[in-house]
């Protein structure tokens, strides 16, 4: 290769950075597009009813497809791998992929659920090689969590998922919560009081406009800065510095030591600038924005006899051509635009 941009030494593999000098370092790797909730801010019933046409199974990477690339993408940045869904705990025998994943070296490798299997689920993942996992819960209060999930699935039963990933020692254990305003805002306080000192770190996400499909609203948002001022009412926070560079989450410490939440403000303040994510769809298509319109499709270079380096090269290539930015230039009119659906590409 001539291009010195993706010049490489004997001892380090070329570090390609994207149009706004970004590295590519996480992978969030979707391996199904089916979920068994339908949550009304992701998968709403009316579009994602009984005829919605999901992946067919010969669709789908192989975990052998999906090893292979991820083996690949570590030669080109990527430290961490992510797997998603929809829901990855539907995927059959996903301990399997785990074990295949958890083979390579050096990787930070988690997941994000919604924790209806994980009661379940949990031992065989930390057996597989799992090491830390995030569980997504909208509210303890059944009335709004069943309203949000749709699928009449009670609080509870995530919790027990939670309290046997604790105790299988996945950690640390992260919970996600979408807030959207009039449905779960007052579940903010209450969810801030069950998890504080439960050494699980509890995050909140502004709602957003992914997809098109969830009717998103500026006025549904509540923002970061309105969620953090709530708790801090209650129980005072302190700013805490990031974990690393370009983290989602802004990190919030409750002063008297009761541990930390985060808050996920990708409307009221983008993390574009520092933004090292791609995402892969279940069927093989890469996609370097979660508000991206299209990908690059993969799965005929793996299965089209690509080699390695062949696929390392579209790797450099795409990720070279990069300029996302969509949180940065999100306006009303943005909002409504093709984008890929979450449930597709995993948040
Ligand atoms: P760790 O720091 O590795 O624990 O993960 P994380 O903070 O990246 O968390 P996670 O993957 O759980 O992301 C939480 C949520 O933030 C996702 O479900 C999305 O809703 C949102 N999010 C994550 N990455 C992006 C991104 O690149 N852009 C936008 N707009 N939102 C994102
Ligand atoms: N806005 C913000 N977060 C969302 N998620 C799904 N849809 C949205 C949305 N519209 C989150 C889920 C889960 C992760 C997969 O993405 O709650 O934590
Ligand atoms: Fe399923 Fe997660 Fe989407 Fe809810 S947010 S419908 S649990 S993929
Ligand atoms: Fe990255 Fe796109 Fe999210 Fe911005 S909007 S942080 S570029 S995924």
């Amino acid at each position: 290769m001539n291009n010195p941009v993706f010049a490489a030494t004997a001892s380090a593999p070329a570090q390609v950075t994207d149009r706004l000098g970004r590295p590519l370092r996480d992978l969030r790797i979707s391996v199904t597009d089916r979920c068994n909730f339908r949550c009304v801010y992701c998968m709403p019933k009316q579009v994602f009813g009984k005829d919605y046409q999901f992946l067919e199974h010969k669709e789908l990477l192989t975990f052998e497809e999906i090893t292979r690339l991820a083996r690949i993408f570590t030669h080109h940045g990527i430290e961490k791998i992510r797997l998603t869904g929809g829901e990855p705990l539907v995927r059959r025998n996903l301990e399997r992929l785990i074990e295949m994943l958890a083979a390579i070296p050096g990787l930070d490798l988690t997941l994000t659920t919604n924790g209806s299997l994980l009661a379940k689920k949990a031992q065989a993942l930390k057996a597989a090689g799992l090491k830390r996992i995030t569980v997504s819960l909208d509210s303890l209060d059944d009335a709004v969590f069943m309203k949000m999930n749709d699928v009449d699935f009670p609080a509870a039963k995530v919790l027990d998922g939670i309290a046997a990933a604790a105790a299988a020692g996945l950690a640390p254990i992260k919970i996600n919560m979408v807030v959207k305003r009039g449905v779960n805002d007052a579940a903010i306080l209450p969810m801030a009081r069950h998890f504080r000192a439960s050494g699980h770190i509890l995050r909140f996400i502004e709602y957003m406009d992914v997809g098109h499909t969830n009717g998103w609203r500026m006025d549904d948002v509540v923002t970061a800065r309105q969620i953090i001022a709530m708790i801090d009412a209650e129980t005072p926070l302190e700013a805490v510095d990031p974990n690393y560079r370009g983290e989602v989450a802004t990190r919030w410490r409750y002063r008297d030591g009761g541990g930390e939440v985060g808050v996920i403000a990708s409307v009221t303040q983008a993390f574009c600038r520092d933004c090292t994510r791609a995402r892969l769809s279940t069927e093989g298509r890469l996609y370097t924005c979660l508000f991206a319109t299209t990908g690059h499709e993969f799965k005929p270079l793996l299965r089209g006899g690509a080699s390695d380096a062949d696929i390392g090269l579209a790797i450099d290539t795409i990720w070279h051509q990069r300029g996302d930015r969509y949180s940065e230039i999100r306006t009303a009119a943005t909002a409504p635009l093709q984008k890929i659906e979450m449930s597709y590409i995993g948040g």
